[in-house]
């Protein structure tokens, strides 16, 4: 399976609390910092171990378990995506950033992208991307896109709330690749924003609304 709800209660809580019409921009940024880092601990469950032996704290040596040499970058989508940022690195703190823009083009409603700046050795690295909201998948996918294309082999998904639409999107383009969710929600609104979701969850994070 590739999409991943998770449903533990701490994550089911801080959730509830984004939703509030009255939410401030301060708990709002807290909370989906908090709700990133959960989400990340899930996310790496499966990273590979291997077994290592350091000097113990007598002097004598002890056999522990580290995590293999995977390296990490960390893909935030702009802008909304910088506000998970802090929680995925709490957590993965020497995972490189890449970062990508997108903008949507009014006439074919495809995404454009407008930035991006990649790590290097994108072939050796496990691609984790995060954006709060998977509304339509159309970002998403193109970000996958540029990932793929540049040779990333390895990517899962972070996002706070997901939309059917959307997973179905990246599920079509991209069967192989997991998507961690604290919810999924039920629909698109005609305007695109997800039911019951959070709203627009870059300006509440960004105090721009
Ligand atoms: N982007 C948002 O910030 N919110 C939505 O509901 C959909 C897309």
């Amino acid at each position: 399976m590739s999409v991943h709800p998770i449903s533990h209660p701490l994550v089911k809580h801080k959730l509830g609390l984004m939703r509030a019409a009255d939410i401030s921009t301060k708990s709002f940024r807290e909370l989906a910092c908090e709700v990133a880092k959960l989400l990340t601990y899930e996310a790496t469950q499966n990273l590979e171990m291997e077994p290592a032996t350091i000097e113990g704290w007598n002097g004598s040596p002890i056999e522990v378990e580290q995590i293999k040499g995977k390296k990490v970058t960390i893909v935030p989508i702009l802008r909304a995506g910088l506000g998970m940022l802090d929680g995925v690195t709490d957590l993965i703190p020497s995972a490189r950033i890449s970062v990508v823009g997108l903008y949507r083009n009014e006439e074919t409603l495809e995404p454009v992208p407008y930035f991006e700046k990649f790590v290097s050795a994108l072939d050796e690295r496990l691609a984790i991307v995060i954006d709060p909201m998977l509304a339509t998948g159309g970002s998403m996918v193109a970000t996958l896109d540029m990932l793929k294309e540049r040779g990333c082999q390895q990517i899962k998904v972070i996002v706070l709330v997901a939309a059917p639409e959307g997973i179905e999107r990246v599920e079509k383009a991209y069967p192989d690749i997991e998507i961690y969710t604290a919810s999924i929600d039920e629909r698109l609104d005609e305007n695109g924003y997800i039911v019951p979701g959070l709203g627009d969850a870059g300006d509440k994070i960004f105090g721009t609304r």
